[in-house]
């Protein structure tokens, strides 16, 4: 995201007890990561990196924007022993006993271009591994409205990656979907669960747009960086397909708009579309930045545009999210890789015979790792 405006730094409340938080960071939620939980603890006994914390907005206070900041300083090329323990740069030196000392060194030494960074930045990633439920989810809306050729819109999309969803390869183990191989492209890997797979059903993306209120500008290097920065050090596979992502975007040319109301550019839009196109509206973790009235007018004007406008609807949030009237599905099967808070349901609305119409479709790890599909 871009920095914000002097007027919107209001500091995160004194209260936050940031020692805790980044203990809880350490053994809960980077647990797989040794660098991280190195760092966070290592934060979490330094009263001169904590004291980094309290120039953190309200509404950005959360652990990882700090470790996104050292990230991007690393990312930017500092020259600094630290770099040494972050992969993402080459370095393979596993966390020792000297890691405090180095990170607070280096943290003194980029002191003012840290403080801008979480004075002024969110965390920001967009992730294509969701496409992996977004494929099918489109393969079984083209079999549902008897249309094979979609128009992809991405509400919220970030740098508009998902936009992408028919150049990569999916690879689901027993089969395979989407794009052929290629070593260029995005090889997205997710173990199916659940119902068996929709019938492979072809269809063509015709046209895309994404909006944001902050997109990430795909020729912009601080605010790619800034994407990159987002993802864990350690995982050099989801930032290889980052990678691969971006550049086909940027062969393919911009995609994406800034606009404050989507859904009036989204209005606009299918305005223009030609006639016998699907429209469909996507949107995934975006929803949870909305307050609850904005929540309801943006799912009362979806609904809306489905029943006048024969807009189909892919919404891939928190199950609290999902689309009114629609009952929640049992919970998700016991799966590695992620518990049922962080797990995105996925729920498919459309118009059939002139009657809003809507379904589940999928429980989904929040990067796509697995999907337990639904919808038999
Ligand atoms: C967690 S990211 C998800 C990005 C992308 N959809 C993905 O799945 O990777 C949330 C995105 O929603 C955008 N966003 C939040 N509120 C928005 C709004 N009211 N209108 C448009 N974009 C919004 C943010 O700027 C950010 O890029």
């Amino acid at each position: 995201m871009p920095y914000r405006s002097a007027a919107s730094t209001e500091t995160a409340a004194a209260s936050i007890d940031w020692v805790r938080q980044y203990r809880h960071f350490a053994t809960h939620e980077c647990s797989q990561d040794p660098l991280y939980v190195a760092i966070c603890l290592a934060v979490a006994d330094s009263p001169e990196l904590l004291a980094l914390m309290q120039q953190v907005p309200a509404t950005q206070a959360r652990p990882n924007l700090l470790l996104a900041a050292l990230h991007e300083r690393v990312l930017a090329g500092v020259a600094h022993a630290l770099a040494d323990y972050y992969p993402s740069v080459g370095g393979t030196r596993p966390p020792d006993a000297a890691l405090p000392a180095q990170l607070l060194d280096f943290a003194r030494q980029q002191h003012p271009a840290l403080l801008a960074h979480l004075r002024g930045r969110a965390t920001q990633t967009n992730e294509i591994g969701r496409c992996a439920v977004l494929w099918p989810a489109l393969q079984r809306l083209a079999a549902l409205s008897g249309r094979r050729e979609l128009a992809l819109f991405d509400f919220g999309s970030s740098a508009g990656l998902n936009l992408g969803v028919d150049r990569y390869h999916y690879d689901y183990g027993p089969f395979q979907r989407g794009a052929r191989p290629d070593p260029e492209r995005p090889r997205i890997a997710c173990r199916w669960l659940g119902e068996a797979p929709p019938p492979p059903v072809e269809f063509e993306l015709v046209a895309r747009l994404g909006v944001d209120l902050a997109p990430v500008d795909l020729l912009d290097e601080d605010g790619v960086r800034w994407l990159r920065a987002c993802l864990w050090p350690q995982d050099r596979a989801r930032a290889q397909r980052l990678d691969q992502a971006l550049a086909l975007a940027r062969a393919a040319g911009p995609a994406v708009e800034r606009h404050a109301d989507g859904l009036d550019r989204l209005e606009r839009w299918l305005d223009e579309l030609p006639a016998g196109v699907q429209p469909v509206l996507f949107n995934s973790w975006v929803l949870a930045y909305f307050e609850p009235a904005a929540l309801a007018r943006y799912q009362a004007r979806v609904a809306e545009l489905v029943r006048a406008r024969g807009l189909a609807w892919i919404s891939a949030e928190a199950a609290e999210l999902r689309p009114a009237g629609l009952a929640q599905p049992p919970a998700v099967q016991a799966v590695q890789g992620g518990p049922q808070q962080t797990a995105t349901l996925w729920s498919l609305q459309w118009r059939e015979a002139q009657a809003l119409r809507q379904r589940a479709l999928a429980w989904s790890h929040a990067h796509g790792q697995w999907l337990q599909w639904l919808d038999a």
